[in-house]
């Protein structure tokens, strides 16, 4: 089986090319949305990537887009490759499963981050500082515990090649209004209230998540990218929850792991190929969390 790294669909324009997904424009308002099978960590794209992730990433967040379309509407359109425009059908074969046609939205460059436990570099700041994100906190919170209240820490979204930078959601208001960003902040709690919930009764934590937003037109707000898949977010198995420790995960943080234990400097490494043992595990971790959430095989 062999991962789709890169698209190539020289009769449509190619508008950007993210550490996942590869966008064309298709019209005016509506763009191609492709999931590859790319796989990065700590904002860097590995050589090699996992086959088949971009169709179980394309299909978590149309499971969520549907579930979550109530609390607020979302840019997809279709991901049924017969109803794509006639241009799109010669590349059936490298596209379907893994592509949707999404609205043509103005990104918020905000990323706008819930978090329900404390975990990761939440809980490297809160050790040091009793904070996250300069949010003060309660003393004496374990590793991996649920927070009070879900907490909203946005991070500006950096250009290619940089680190988002986390930010005290006070400052989210100074970048994209306030009113956007008290729509953002409520909203995204709102999210991953509804997902954090469905998520348990399936034997899934999901620990934290990221979500973004794009405006029309009429400055109406739409959940847009993708949505609470494996990528933007932690994913624990509940039934091995334990308080006070990391826990296991459905996630990136496999590989997180395997990148800091084999000597990593972020701001270093570019061209690293991962061993089959790491892309063979990592796959089926992605497989587990599709399963758990959906209730079904994965069709690949
Ligand atoms: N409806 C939309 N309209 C326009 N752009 C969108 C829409 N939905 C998502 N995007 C953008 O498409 C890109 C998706 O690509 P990908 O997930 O690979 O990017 P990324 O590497 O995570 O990029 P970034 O660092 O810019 O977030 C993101 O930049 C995202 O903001
Ligand atoms: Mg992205």
């Amino acid at each position: 089986m062999s991962a789709v790294v890169t698209t190539s669909c020289p009769d449509l324009e190619l508008i950007a090319s993210g550490k996942v997904r590869d966008l064309y424009r298709i019209d005016a308002s509506t763009l191609l949305f492709v999931a590859t099978d790319r796989i990065s960590a700590f904002d860097v794209i590995m050589d090699n990537g996992i086959p088949n992730k971009g169709k179980l990433l394309t299909e978590i967040s149309i499971f969520w887009f549907s579930l979550l379309k109530d609390v607020l509407p979302n840019h997809f359109i279709t991901a049924n490759f017969d109803e794509f425009p006639a241009k799109v059908q010669p590349y059936r074969a490298q596209l379907e499963g893994r592509s949707m046609l999404v609205k043509s939205l103005r990104v918020l460059p905000i990323e706008s981050i819930v978090r329900g436990y404390i975990t990761g570099s939440a809980w490297s700041e809160y050790k040091k500082k009793g904070t996250v994100c300069d949010i003060q906190l309660p003393a004496g919170m374990q590793q991996s515990q649920a927070f009070p209240e879900p907490l909203w820490t946005p991070s500006t979204k950096a250009e290619i090649g940089d680190h988002d930078e986390n930010i005290h959601p006070s400052k989210a208001a100074g970048i994209i209004g306030e009113k956007h960003a008290a729509d953002m902040a409520r909203i995204s709690v709102e999210l991953y209230t509804k997902a954090r919930d469905y998520a348990l009764e399936r034997g899934i934590i999901i620990a934290d998540t990221k979500f973004e937003f794009g405006v029309d037109e009429n400055d109406t707000l739409y959940l847009i990218d993708e949505v609470l898949t494996p990528d933007s977010s932690r994913f624990w198995p509940a039934s091995s929850y334990k308080l006070g420790v990391e826990q296991d995960s459905f996630d990136k943080q496999y590989l997180r792991n395997y990148l800091l234990n084999s000597g990593f400097d972020k701001n270093k490494d570019k061209g690293i190929t991962l061993p089959e043992d790491i892309i063979a595990e990592t796959m089926k971790k992605y497989q587990e969390a599709y399963k758990l959430l959906t209730g079904k095989d994965a069709q690949l």
